[in-house]
């Protein structure tokens, strides 16, 4: 498999910290130092399928594939426009691809290493030539601007890769995704309730709610177990591997990982000061990011590792 080529986009409407001090009680001081965060980027006119479809377009222009050749589009978005069709099947109908596979995957802020796992296997089995694997979120939908406990942290945004089916070529050379029960509700966002002739529920709060310290102290621990586990696999030493780009949730969780696995914090490369925290197009778009500033070179080792709601969590080792 075959990562051809990386696109991203962020809706133009910035909100910086010192707008949000405007909206709630807080300060760019507190935000950066506990985050790393100082402005985010906020859809306006656009919903989660228009940066979806600017990003894999992106893609299509940079390498050139015709759009009849894509067989698979998968969407990791947990913030659709709708609950039907999928954020993928508005994405086949905005670029016009006339016939393929395409679905949404919800995993939360891991999305889309769960769709890059997803893709692999399913490019293999199904011998298909090209396919898109976007993340995408409008997260601003689901966050109460009334609340500074969450609505600081994220931000809206696509990344996508094109992954190419190339026999002589892999470059996705490990993959492992899994998830654990959220006892707790540590990270939940509210739904749509009950109602039908047997129960008229009233769908009151649809805003995310997170127990911060709690969901601080999972991804620190799974993202060392599951780098630790991918590392042991492929018998790669820590200090081998070029670039960790793991979800961008925050700057204090990337930090102590990067202490607890005794690697230097420059080799995580991060766009939480301008992005905040865009769930599952995070860690698409740091790869589009440092791919555009030539930063990846030919057999570089990546590990891309995803944490968040369900609780889920993987990593994705790829040799560039
Ligand atoms: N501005 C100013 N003060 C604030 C803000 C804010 N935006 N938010 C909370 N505070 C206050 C609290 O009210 C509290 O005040 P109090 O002591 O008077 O009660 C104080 O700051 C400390 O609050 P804590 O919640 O204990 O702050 P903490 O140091 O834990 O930092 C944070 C909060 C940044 C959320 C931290 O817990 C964290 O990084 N958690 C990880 C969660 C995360 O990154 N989630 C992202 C989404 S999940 C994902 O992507 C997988």
């Amino acid at each position: 498999m075959r990562i051809l080529g990386t696109g991203s986009y962020l809706p133009q409407n910035k909100l910086s910290n010192e707008d949000l001090s405007k909206l709630v009680d807080t300060n760019d001081e507190w935000v950066v130092s506990r985050t790393g965060i100082k402005s985010r980027h906020l859809v306006k006119d656009e919903n989660t399928s228009d940066l979806a479809t600017k990003a894999a377009k992106a893609v299509l222009e940079t390498t050139g594939v015709d759009v009849r050749d894509i067989q698979l589009v998968i969407v990791a978005t947990s913030t659709p426009d709708v609950f039907i069709p999928g954020v993928a099947h508005q994405v086949l109908k905005n670029l016009h691809i006339p016939n393929a596979m395409a679905f949404d995957v919800n995993a939360a802020c891991t999305g889309f290493i769960y769709a890059l796992d997803v893709a692999t296997s399913l490019m293999q089995t199904h011998a298909f030539k090209y396919g898109l694997i976007i993340g995408a979120e409008a997260f601003s939908k689901v966050i109460d601007w009334h609340d500074r406990n969450t609505c600081v942290l994220f931000g809206d945004g696509a990344g996508t890769v094109l992954l190419e089916n190339h026999q002589e070529k892999n470059q996705i050379i490990y993959t492992s995704c899994t998830a654990i029960p959220d006892v707790d509700d540590v990270l939940k966002s509210g739904g749509i309730a009950v109602n039908n002739p047997f129960n008229r529920q009233k769908t009151d709060n649809f805003f995310l709610g997170m127990k911060g310290q709690e969901v601080f102290k999972f991804a620190v621990r799974v993202v060392c177990e599951s780098v630790n586990k991918a590392l042991v696999e492929t018998g790669i030493d820590a200090q081998a591997v070029d670039y960790y780009v793991l979800h961008q949730a925050n700057s204090r969780i990337l930090d102590h990982v990067a202490k607890k696995l005794s690697v230097p914090s420059e080799k995580f490369y991060s766009t939480l000061e301008d992005t905040g925290n865009t769930s599952a197009a995070s860690i698409p778009i740091v790869l589009d990011v440092m791919d555009r500033k030539q930063l990846l070179k030919k057999g570089m080792k990546i590990v891309l590792t995803g944490f968040g709601a369900g609780l889920t969590y993987g990593t994705i080792l790829i040799e560039w």
